[in-house]
């Protein structure tokens, strides 16, 4: 791994993802996106050790968690690596990216412009980004590509659905 991170960043990693789950599928329901709920395909972007991926999977919600380090993830979790700037998926493969921690930019310093693009890439037309951050990407290039859903830099998740 190439940014191990310290156990202070650890702890605040952890969480349990099942509420994390919950909360986006509030979240989705309460801003009229149920439909995308039917059978949705969903990426953990920055996914570690992939629990959130695993926890979807087991719930029958297919899900696949890609980090550019290779963790020791559970198969369950469909784990890949690869890099969010340049993700080894086709075109409008899934329905949500979810993001916790990996848009951190005092962690990983980026361009959120190409990062952005990229995400919008893989996600299918009307697809929603659920970020979990304690600051959310610059609002003039997250609406390069997508329109809020939730009140902009006001909720956890900030759900941004695909132009
Ligand atoms: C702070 S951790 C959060 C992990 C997990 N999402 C969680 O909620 O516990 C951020 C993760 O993003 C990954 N990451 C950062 N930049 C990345 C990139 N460009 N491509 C893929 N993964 C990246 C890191 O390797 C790390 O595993």
């Amino acid at each position: 791994m190439t940014d191990l991170f310290s156990s202070a960043e650890i702890l605040t990693f952890e969480g349990d993802p099942k509420f994390f789950w919950k909360d986006i599928v509030r979240a989705i329901e309460n801003n009229g996106r149920k439909d995308i709920l039917q059978s949705p395909v969903v990426l953990d972007v920055g996914g570690a050790d992939g629990k959130f991926s695993k926890h979807l999977n087991t719930q029958g919600v297919r899900c696949v968690s890609l980090d550019r380090n290779k963790w020791n993830a559970d198969p369950e979790a469909n784990p890949v690596v690869g890099d969010a700037y340049k993700m080894p998926f086709a075109d409008e493969s899934f329905d949500i990216v979810y993001d916790r921690g990996a848009f951190d930019d005092s962690l990983y310093k980026h361009d959120f412009s190409k990062l952005l693009l990229e995400i919008a890439r893989v996600l299918k037309s009307k697809g929603i980004l659920a970020i979990y951050e304690m600051a959310v990407p610059p609002e003039g290039e997250l609406t390069k590509y997508f329109r809020p859903l939730t009140e902009a830099g006001k909720n956890n998740p900030a759900l941004w659905e695909k132009l």
